[in-house]
Parts: structure tokens; C-alpha cells; sequence
């Protein structure tokens, strides 16, 4: 079956015993984690155990992108994205060499890749993190969803979620790179920020505006990094 997807993997287990080894511990609403995917085959029986039997379980796939000389000449490479491929090929339906149709699931996932930390032991943020990073960070931890490449623009807005507005002072985002200019909340930086009608939380080293000030402008602070949740 994987061949007629395109995916060289060697020794995938069959998507049935996964399936039917869910199907006896895991209940329809079970998340299911694999954090050794591989081809895939979990996310697959995942799929195919809820179109049976109506259950709502989900899935997460965890992959390594490693590739050793070996499996780049065997072909059998899980370079980025063979897991999603499997998992993205059986969610649309596929049909084979042989001309036997299979029908796709009604479902979806999203495909992350995990970058390096951008936190040392201690909390604080490492030297060399861009204000990209961290915003793509910031962002998510604070609304719970993803800042998507084409969203991410060179400002201190990062966009709104649930009419939200979430802010990042940081590497001198404003032009100022002065360790307590640019990245402190004051009068001068607020005035700088692009406008937001709504709520704003705003990410920022320090803060020199007073309590009733930040409640008129509707503006919840967050001291980086100790407010920036890790997880
Ligand atoms: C035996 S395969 C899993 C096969 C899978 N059940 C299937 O049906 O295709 C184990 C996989 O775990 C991956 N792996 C090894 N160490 C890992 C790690 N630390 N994090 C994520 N994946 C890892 C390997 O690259 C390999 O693809």
C-alpha cells in the first residue's frame, strides 16, 4: 500500500493491528500520541478506526527528520514530511496501479517542525533568537494558534486572535536596540506601536506606564521572559 502512495519505508506495522490495538484501550475521543510515527501507519488506523465506528479520536505523529547515508541510497529517507505525506494521502483518498479506488477520510492535521530552544536552563531567552522566533513563540503560546509565514511581518503587531491583539517589544523591533529602550513599554514606544481596536496584550521587557493608563488603553502586559509560557 505504500508504494502505491510513493512512500519507501522499510518494516511499517499494519495499519489493522494498530488499528485494532486502539480500538481496545483508547476510547472515541482518545488523543492518541505515536512519538515514533515512521510512515505514518498510527495516523492512518487512527483515520480508519473513526470512520468505522463514528468516534472523534485524534492524533499526534511525532518524526524525526534523520537520514543516514544508507537510507538516502536505499530511498528510504523520512527527510521532512513523509509522515504527512502518508497521513495527508490517505485523508484525500488514493487509487491504485491497479485502477482500486480508496476512498479518503473527512479529516485533517496540521504538520509542525520543532526549531531549537529558544530558552536556556534558566528561562531567559538564548543570544542569538530573532524577533521572528520569538514572535512566532509568543504568538502561539498566547492565542494557541500558529503565526503562518504569510502573516509574519517585520512589526511589533503581531496580529489578533478572538479580537485580541498580541504585541512584541523585542530586539528593538521599533529601531530602538538600546537594552532599555525599544523593548520597555513607555509613552513614546506605545505611541509608536501600530493601532489596535480592541484589547491589547503586549510583550515587553519592562513597563514605565501606570496602571490606569494601561487599563484606558486596554493593555494586559506581559514582562518577557518571565511572562512568556515555555510550553
Ligand atoms: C520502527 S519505526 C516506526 C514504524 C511505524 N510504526 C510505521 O508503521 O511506519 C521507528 C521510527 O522512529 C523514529 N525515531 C527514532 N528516534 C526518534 C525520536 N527521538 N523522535 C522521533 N522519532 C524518532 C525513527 O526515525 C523511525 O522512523
Amino acid at each position: 500500500m505504500l508504494a502505491e502512495l510513493g512512500i519507501k519505508f522499510t518494516f511499517p506495522k499494519p495499519v489493522g493491528l494498530i488499528e485494532y490495538l486502539i480500538s481496545m484501550v483508547a476510547d472515541k475521543d482518545a488523543l492518541v500520541l505515536d512519538s515514533f510515527a515512521g510512515s505514518g501507519t498510527t495516523g492512518h488506523a487512527v483515520l480508519q478506526l473513526n470512520k468505522k465506528d463514528g468516534g472523534n479520536r485524534r492524533f499526534i505523529l511525532a518524526q524525526l527528520p534523520f537520514e543516514t547515508d544508507e537510507q538516502k541510497a536505499e530511498g528510504t529517507s523520512l527527510a521532512r514530511g513523509l509522515t504527512a505525506k502518508r497521513v495527508s494521502e490517505v485523508i484525500k483518498g488514493y487509487s491504485t496501479a491497479k485502477g482500486e479506488l480508496f476512498e479518503g477520510y473527512p479529516s485533517g492535521f496540521r504538520f509542525c517542525q520543532l526549531d531549537t530552544s529558544l530558552f536556556d536552563e534558566d528561562g531567559k531567552i538564548r543570544d542569538g533568537v530573532t524577533f521572528t522566533e520569538l514572535a512566532r513563540h509568543v504568538f502561539f503560546t498566547e492565542t494557541g494558534e500558529p503565526l503562518l509565514e504569510k502573516e509574519l511581518k517585520r512589526s511589533a503587531f503581531l496580529g489578533s486572535v478572538r479580537g485580541v491583539g498580541v504585541y512584541l517589544l523585542f530586539n528593538g523591533i521599533l529601531g530602538d536596540k538600546s537594552a532599555a529602550g525599544g523593548n520597555v513599554l513607555t509613552r513614546k514606544t506605545l505611541a509608536e506601536l501600530p493601532p489596535f481596536d480592541g484589547h491589547k496584550v503586549i510583550y515587553c521587557a519592562g513597563c514605565l506606564l501606570g496602571q490606569e493608563r494601561l487599563h484606558t488603553e486596554r493593555i494586559t502586559v506581559r514582562q518577557t521572559p518571565y511572562e512568556i509560557k515555555v510550553t
